[in-house]
């Protein structure tokens, strides 16, 4: 009996050290200081944005090197650390097929911007950009919202 409980005990502590050690690991910095930790997609959302500026920059001076470099950047963003990835699986449910469709259209989108601009082709690269910002406004369109609603409670 004695040795049950202790045996308990010290499974409840361990899983508990695991809960917070896994929350820190998947957490950054509450940056606007609203007490809610923003998921690491937000910082991978903001370099996306960042890339979209370089590539208006890159073509303003005809740079199409740099806009098939940045494209590329784009095309191959960096993921959500695996907890999080499930905590955004779990909270997309039955829309998941959705969730990475959106994904998967801004994925080609900029793939075919590096193709043009591999080629030099500036109409072709203007062009190229506008179909890769419907493909983010797609998404954000349809689950911004609810995504937000769902990890901090608010839009
Ligand atoms: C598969 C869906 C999806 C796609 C595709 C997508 N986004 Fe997002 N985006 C989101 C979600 C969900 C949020 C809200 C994240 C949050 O607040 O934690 C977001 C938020 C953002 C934000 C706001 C970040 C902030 O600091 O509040 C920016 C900027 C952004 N996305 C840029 C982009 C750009 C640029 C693209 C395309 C190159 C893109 N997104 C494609 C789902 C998507």
């Amino acid at each position: 009996m004695t040795h049950n409980l202790r045996y308990i005990k010290q499974t409840a502590l361990l899983m508990i050290v695991l809960i917070i050690t896994a929350a820190g690991g998947a957490t950054g910095a509450d940056a606007d200081g609203d007490g809610v930790v923003p998921l690491a997609l937000r910082a991978i959302m903001d370099e996306l944005n960042r890339n979209m500026r370089a590539v208006t920059d890159a073509v303003s001076l005809e740079n199409w090197e740099q806009a098939a470099i940045t494209a590329l950047r784009i095309a191959d963003h960096p993921q959500p650390p695996m907890m999080e990835k499930l905590r955004i699986l779990s909270f997309a449910g039955s829309d998941v097929r959705k969730f990475k469709n959106f994904n998967s259209q801004t994925r080609l989108a900029a793939t075919h911007l590096e193709e043009v601009a591999g080629k030099a082709d500036g109409q072709a690269v203007i062009a190229a950009f506008a179909a890769l910002q419907s493909s983010c406004l797609d998404c954000h369109q349809d689950l911004r919202k609810p995504f937000k609603e769902h990890f901090y409670g608010r839009q």
